[in-house]
This record gives structure tokens, sequence and C-alpha cells, in this order.
């Protein structure tokens, strides 16, 4: 598509399908043309290179959130939209959105929970479920990845791990899709509506999940985060408890989904053997998957102060982008960044963040990519696309509407 950066400005409409699609020409003009640019539709600037955004996500002088240190009207924004109230209240308690020391604390009660060794134990788990759902797709037939694998793991994974049952898993999906569509650019008030009905739902129902917990307590996270303490020796309040619950169901299967989507098709388009090739490399695949085109491109901060950064001026409470997938791409750190190639090692991509925010997530979201297509490529060794993909109106959750495959 084209594109003219002008001045240091640019504008590219991230709902123009010849963006969304394929987004990395347009990051790659972006880098080229400086460090930092104004971007129009989304209002501010963003980094576009390795360098800045590791930096930036590591910089404690930037924030996820910002009103803990200026108030609403010092920062001339208008009054939040009251049809968002509920979902405004909900995201108070919400790590991903806050910063030391309330961040610092909430990530306490789940920073060891997904450490490698302790999500290890879920592989045979996970390898099971994967079967599973492999058994249930008729031989020699063509067959959507993402509905029928690719969608249903995640969510099972993280379903189990929390002590939500099985059957809950269309429901947490339609809340789950409901909720984040809040991020996306340009979004009408049908969109705000939904996310508030579907946050008040889910929190009900967590509420009600985190009373039975405490009458019955069972071998999940959920049971243990209703009794953990911190190191005041404090438990979480029941807000806290409910957006936590949230945040890791909602956060452990949007963007894993996607991983292992978009790996798929990166994979099978780059190489004439991918199941040999995969099998031969499991884990460097899966970091190559990562880096090539991650699931999430747009992460946003805050300066906490008046500040330099890339060169220019912020004033405290000026927003920036931090293009994790321009970074991706970047020739400065990745040598020919544009070809698929599992075996550059260091791999140093930035698709799970950096510095305290980074992904709580990732040995879980690596340990399901792996299995997931370990599995997939033992069992169907032939793997190839039936049909061209198409890519979903949500860039910044960058992923496909199907993935049709022949076995
Ligand atoms: C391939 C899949 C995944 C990707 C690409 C991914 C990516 C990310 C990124 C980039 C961040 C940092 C956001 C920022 O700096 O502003 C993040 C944070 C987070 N992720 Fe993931 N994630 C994935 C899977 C998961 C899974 C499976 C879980 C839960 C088990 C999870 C839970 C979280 C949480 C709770 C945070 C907030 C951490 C904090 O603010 O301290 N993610 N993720």
């Amino acid at each position: 598509m084209p594109l003219e950066v002008r001045a240091g400005r640019v504008s590219i409409d991230p709902r123009d399908p010849r963006f969304y699609s394929d987004p990395y020409p347009a990051y790659a003009a972006l880098r080229e043309a400086g460090p930092l640019v104004h971007w129009d539709e989304l209002g501010y600037p963003c980094l576009t290179r390795h360098a800045d955004v590791n930096a930036a996500l590591r910089d404690r002088r930037l924030g996820r959130q910002i009103l803990h240190v200026a108030t609403r009207e010092e920062l001339g924004w208008a009054p939040p939209s009251p049809t968002l109230a509920p979902f405004l209240a909900f995201e108070e308690h919400s790590l991903l959105e806050l910063e030391p020391p309330r961040h610092t604390r909430l990530r306490s009660f789940v920073n060891t929970a997904f450490l490698p060794r302790r999500v290890d134990h879920l592989r045979p788990r996970i390898a099971a479920l994967a079967h599973a759902l492999l058994d249930e797709i008729p031989r020699d037939s063509e067959f959507d990845l993402l509905e029928r694998y690719a969608t249903p793991i995640p969510v099972l994974v993280i379903a189990d791990f929390l002590g939500v049952p099985r059957e809950q898993a269309p429901q947490l999906l339609a809340w789950s899709h409901d909720m984040v569509a809040i991020y996306q650019v340009r979004r009408g008030p049908d969109v705000e509506r939904r996310t508030v009905a579907a946050t008040q739902e889910f929190s009900a129902y967590i509420r009600e999940l985190i009373a039975r917990k405490r009458r019955e307590p069972a071998d999940d996270f959920l049971s243990h985060l209703v009794d953990a303490r911190d190191a005041q020796g404090e438990r979480m309040s029941e807000d806290e408890l409910v957006t936590t619950a949230i945040l890791l169901l909602n956060a452990g299967h949007e963007a894993t989904v996607h991983a292992i989507g978009n790996g798929v098709l990166a994979l099978l388009r780059a190489s004439r053997n991918p199941a040999r090739e995969f099998l031969a490399r499991p884990a460097e695949h899966c970091e190559e998957m990562l880096r090539f085109d991650a699931p999430l491109h747009l992460f946003t901060r805050f300066a906490l102060c008046d500040m330099e950064l890339a060169g220019r001026r912020f004033a405290k409470g000026e927003r920036v982008g931090l293009l994790l997938a321009a970074a991706n791409r970047d020739p400065e750190r990745f040598a020919e960044p544009e070809r698929f190639d599992p075996t550059r090692s260091p791999n140093p991509h930035l698709s799970f963040g950096a510095g305290i925010h980074v992904c709580v997530g990732a040995p879980l979201a690596r340990l399901e990519l792996q299995v997931a297509l370990e599995v997939l490529f033992e069992r169907l060794p032939r793997l190839a696309l039936a049909a061209e993909p198409r890519w979903r109106d949500t860039w910044h959750f960058h992923g496909l509407e199907a993935l049709h495959l022949r076995g």
C-alpha cells in the first residue's frame, strides 16, 4: 500500500485490509523514516526500532498507567465515558494496568505460578488434549486449524489451571472476545456496551466460583489465590481476586490462539518439509514463529515525568506507542529479518514484552505452542495449506479469521 512519512508523521488506517493483512512493509518504511514516527490515526508517536522499543519497555520513567501520578484535569483529559465506568472499575485492580507499588504486590501473587518448572508438569495434559482434538477431525479431510485446534487448546488449558469447569469454555471465549474488543482502534458505543456487559457477567460468575473455592478448595490456582498472602501477610481483596482471575483467563488464551495460527502459517509458507524441520528443532521454531509474526503488535506507555525519548521531548502524561512487531523485524538486530529462520541464535524478539510488565504467562504460552505443534506435526506430517487464509480486522491482535489445512 502507498505510504508516505512526511516530517516524522504518517497516516495509516489500521483497519485497511492492505495494511493489517501484511503490516510488515509499512513497519519497514516506518523504521527507515526514523526511530519515532507520529501515527495520525493513533494520535501519538510510535517507537519503531528494536533498541528503542526494548529500552522503553524497561524504562521506569514510562508507565502503563498515568492516573497514579496525575489527575485527569491536570492532563486535560475529558471525563471517562459513563457507560464504561464498570469496566474501568474492574481495570483498577488489573496488574496489567497498574504501576508499582500496586503492580509489584499483585504480580507477586502470580509471579511464580507460571515459571517453566511449575508449568512443565502440564505437558502430558496438553498433549492428551491435543490428541483428543485431532481424533475428532475426520481423516483426509480439510479442517480449520483455528476453530478445531488453536482456539480450544489455550482456553481449556487455562481453565483447568485456574479450576474453571471445562464446560464453561465457550462462555469464557465469548466474554473474553467482548472484553478485549475495547482495545481496538476506532470503536463505537456498541463495543463499549458489549464490553461492560461481558465484564459484569464474567465478574459475577467468578465471584460465585470464588465462593465455591472458599467452601471446597481444590488443587487449582484459584483455590490457591483465595488463600495466598503477600509479603505483608495480607490476602487479595475480593475485587483483586476477580480481576486477576479474569485477566489470567483472557490473557491466557487470546494471544496463544494466534501464536499457533500465525506460526503454522509462517512455517508452511517458509518450508518444503515443515513437519520434519519443526520436529527436529521445536523450541527454536517456536521462538522464530513468535518473532516472525507475533500476535500482539502494539502496546503503549505514558511518560511519568517530563523526559526525552529517541531524541524528542515528552511532557508528563504524553503517550508513546511501542511497535513490538516492527522491532522484531529490525535489520539492525536480526540478520535478514524478513526470512523465517529457526536457526537464528540468539533470538531476542520482543513478542512477550520486557521489563516489569513482561508476560507472566510466557513459559505457559511457549509450552502450549510447542506441545500443540509437536502433536500436530507428528500426527499430520503432510500438513499443507488448503486455502489462502484471510486476516482478521483487529490489527494489534494480529491473527487469522481461519486457517484451512489438509492433513
Ligand atoms: C503467545 C502468547 C502470548 C503473548 C504473545 C503474550 C504477550 C504479552 C505481552 C507483550 C505482555 C506485556 C504487555 C506490556 O508490556 O504492556 C503480556 C503481559 C501479560 N500476559 Fe501475556 N502473552 C501471551 C500469553 C499469555 C498467557 C498464556 C498468559 C496467562 C497464563 C498471559 C498473561 C499475561 C499477564 C497476566 C500479563 C500482564 C503482566 C504485567 O502487567 O505484569 N499471557 N503478555
